[in-house]
């Protein structure tokens, strides 16, 4: 499906995120209304072990409430005010479930699950996930990236027909996570850091048949920038100015 889709393929980071609050139902309806074909979202695991879709290790930056994701159950949770902190407007929203989301968007959008338990990264997350996927028939429909290579092997074994990316670190620290998962999963796909791409790592990338999808990418000079060097795909919070951007490239 990937391949399917317009290219470079236009994600909307945690939903449209510039104009709703990022990871919200309503900021995927509104990349949903705005005709983008690809969402990117963070999954992690409460407590009581259901996938909710939250970016943050606590919910303190994003919600009314306090601590970390996967010391709160589901009901906690579920009572926090997850659209006040972006405005007014948005007072009530909820933090979704993952199954939610699947619902509402499943085989209408392309979906970018990041697996984002980075302080936990042996939970039983890859396995709830993939069993979301298999009971909605999203095989062909996700994408799955992760900074830790360990929940990609997890996820490749539990889905090896679902593309996963890694996230790629700047530095020398993205270095070394991409060799270490080399060793492990050839990935098809790697998802740079804005600051770390250039015309030659695109066309070094390629020559290894891997796409790229550069993260987060929201400056009109920035998207005409890699859309024209070649980039496969970019992650935005603005996904109207990427299409619009895109059209005209
Ligand atoms: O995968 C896209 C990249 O932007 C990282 O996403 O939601 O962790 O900022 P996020």
């Amino acid at each position: 499906m990937l391949e399917k889709l317009p290219q470079p393929v236009i994600f909307a980071h945690r939903g449209a995120s510039a104009f709703a609050p990022e990871n919200t139902l309503a900021a995927f309806r509104l990349a949903a209304e705005q005709g983008v074909e690809a969402i990117e979202l963070d999954a992690k695991l409460t407590a009581d072990g259901e996938v909710v879709v939250i970016h943050d290790m606590t919910v303190d930056r994003t919600t009314n409430g306090r601590g970390e994701v996967r010391h709160l159950r589901l009901d906690e949770i579920r009572r926090l005010d997850a659209g006040s902190f972006f405005s007014a407007e948005f007072r009530g929203e909820k933090v979704p479930l993952l199954r939610e989301v699947f619902e509402e968007f499943g085989r209408r959008l392309f979906i970018n699950v990041e697996l984002t338990n980075y302080n936990a990264p042996l939970d039983p997350l890859p396995i709830k996930v993939a069993q979301l996927v298999r009971e909605y028939r999203l095989e062909d429909w996700v994408l799955f990236s992760s900074f830790n290579p360990w929940n990609l092997i997890r996820i490749h074994r539990l889905l090896p027909e679902c593309p996963v990316a890694l996230l790629a670190l700047e530095g020398r620290a993205g270095w070394l996570a991409r060799s270490n998962f080399m060793r492990w999963v050839s990935p098809r796909i790697i998802h740079p850091f804005l600051a770390d791409v250039t015309p030659e790592s695109i066309t070094q990338e390629h020559r290894r048949k891997r796409r790229v999808h550069v993260w987060t990418v929201n400056r009109a000079e920035d998207l005409e920038a890699l859309f024209r060097w070649g980039a496969d795909g970019v992650f935005t919070d603005d996904p109207a100015l990427a299409m619009q951007i895109r059209s005209r490239v």
